[in-house]
């Protein structure tokens, strides 16, 4: 038994949507949950950029005691991954691999398409994972940064994002793709939308669930769980407003936040020094 809790990050709130899941499947583990609100977004940035903004995340979080870290934010696992994997000592699970075996089980015509983020697609690692796979399967990457913003409006489900949601899917539909990567923290909330533009016959794949049951069957595989008959507690941490934080965090959660902490830009750099 492990009582140590799991750390999870991402840009903001995106990543909540992840940690629900995992609070779904994990309902006897701590979580503490750091959103890197002030820096958000994390989508227009360059690579390296975000690789060090997740490495100082990263030990950050470590040095909360964390015992497993899930980078739940689709740019910092694409910019970061194996930089995180190397200099933590606990292990990583970002939200990418999940999703790319997902995508290649789910695929009947092998033809794939990739909603991301201009930094997610810059990286080509949804298709390096795919490829890893199945070198057969076309993947059809399209940048969408208009999304991340329009989700986070005050009117996320308007008729702005159907227009947005439309102009992104129309070269996927153009290339016959049967299945669609949702490669975005904040995609799950317009999943309806996403649906309706792209119809039934679209297997639309999200990362959420996938990751949580990755983050499952680690803690199982290191013997590392938490006693399964407790209840286990989330802390959340943003480096932005914690109002804000609190306001739109619930939104993304579906759980109501009690508390937010705030830390400071300058505490991460400063561990990561
Ligand atoms: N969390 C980011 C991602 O999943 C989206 C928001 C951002 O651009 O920071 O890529």
């Amino acid at each position: 038994m492990d009582a140590r809790p799991i750390g999870v990050f991402d840009s903001g709130v995106g990543g909540l949507t992840v940690l629900h899941e995992c609070l779904v499947t994990l309902p006897h583990e701590d979580f503490v949950y750091l959103g890197d609100g002030a820096r958000l977004p994390y989508g227009p940035r360059p690579l390296a950029e975000i690789r060090r903004f997740a490495g100082e995340i990263g030990r950050f979080l470590e040095g909360q005691g964390v015992k497993l870290v899930v980078a739940a934010c689709n740019s910092a696992t694409a910019a970061a991954l194996p930089e995180l994997q190397l200099a933590l000592s606990v292990p990583v699970i970002g939200v990418i691999q999940p999703e790319a075996h997902a995508a290649v089980r789910a695929t009947r015509n092998r033809r794939v398409g990739l909603l991301a983020t201009e930094a997610t697609v810059a990286s080509g690692r949804y298709e390096a994972l795919i490829h890893s796979l199945d070198a057969g399967v076309t993947v059809v990457p399209v940048a969408c940064p208009e999304l991340v913003p329009l989700i986070e409006s005050d009117d996320p489900f308007g008729e702005a994002t159907v227009e947005a949601v439309r102009k992104v899917a129309g070269p996927l539909k153009q290339a016959g793709v049967d299945t669609v990567v949702l490669g975005c923290t904040h995609y799950p909330l317009i999943r309806p939308i996403l649906q309706r533009v792209f119809g039934r016959e679209v297997t639309l794949i999200f990362s959420a669930d996938e990751t949580a049951l990755e983050v499952s069957e680690t803690l199982a595989r290191k013997a590392i769980e938490n006693d399964a008959a407790r209840e286990g507690i989330c802390r959340f941490l943003t480096t932005g407003d914690p109002a804000s934080f609190l306001a739109m965090g619930s939104r993304f959660l579906q759980v109501p936040i009690a508390a937010v902490e705030q830390v400071r830009v300058a505490d991460l750099e400063a561990v990561a020094a």
